[in-house]
């Protein structure tokens, strides 16, 4: 049976993942590909609730530690409820978010160091790596101006850091996105939405022609 494949888009703050899965989700829907789109942290109910923790801004107390195992918890819980079955089916995965959000958040800007954070994931993820990753690239200045000016996008626990931790956050994924240079693509989140949309279609279209889907 055909196995399915899985598609990650990550990025900093105000990259503009959402707004552009938003409108992939209505081109997928105009296709004939079996799909689904779902989230990190969240995606199904264990993991909300999980989410809901973590991005609580009076969870001021909360340590580092604590904060990457309860991502690496959620993510675990989302995999085997949502993410492998649908794999199973041979369904195409479109998630926002997965690892590289704990190397780069967790691991590089909070300090607790990339390999201590991928062991804790490696228990948690058992080897399902994406088989694609889409790396949003954009200054962490101007992802943040942009959220700031998105008055309907609720401001987070880690929104709140500062820039120092935001420019952190962007220099790991460069280092993810070399280390994983044969399963990631960056794309210029600097651009038009427009152009993005475009850029990450093409992308995506690419890559499963490449495997065969279509
Ligand atoms: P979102 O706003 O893209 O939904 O992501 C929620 C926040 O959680 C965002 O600030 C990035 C952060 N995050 C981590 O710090 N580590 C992780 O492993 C994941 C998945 C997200």
């Amino acid at each position: 049976m055909k196995k399915g494949l899985f598609i990650v888009f990550e990025g900093p703050e105000g990259a503009g993942k959402t707004t552009v899965i938003k409108e992939l989700e209505s081109l997928f829907t105009d296709s004939n590909i079996e799909y689904i789109f779902t989230r990190e942290p969240g995606g199904i109910s264990i993991s909300e609730q999980i989410r809901d923790i973590i991005l609580n801004k009076d969870n001021v107390e909360m340590d580092g530690r604590t904060e990457a195992l309860l991502y690496a918890a959620s993510r675990r819980q989302h995999l085997v409820e949502k993410v492998i079955p649908a794999l199973e089916k041979g369904k195409i995965v479109l998630c926002d978010r997965f690892i590289f959000s704990s190397l780069a958040y967790q691991g590089y800007a909070r300090g607790l160091g990339m390999d201590n954070v991928m062991e804790i994931n490696n228990f948690a993820i058992e080897g399902h790596m994406p088989d694609l990753t889409i790396l949003f690239d954009i200054d962490p200045r101007e992802g943040l101006k942009r959220i700031h000016i998105n008055s309907e996008r609720e401001v987070n626990r880690l929104d709140l850091e500062g820039i120092e931790f935001h420019e952190k956050v962007v220099e790991a994924y460069h280092i993810l996105a070399k280390r994983y240079e044969n399963s990631t693509v960056i794309v210029d989140a600097s651009k038009s939405l427009a152009e993005v949309i475009e850029k990450v279609a093409k992308e995506i279209i690419t890559f499963i022609e490449r495997k065969g889907y279509i």
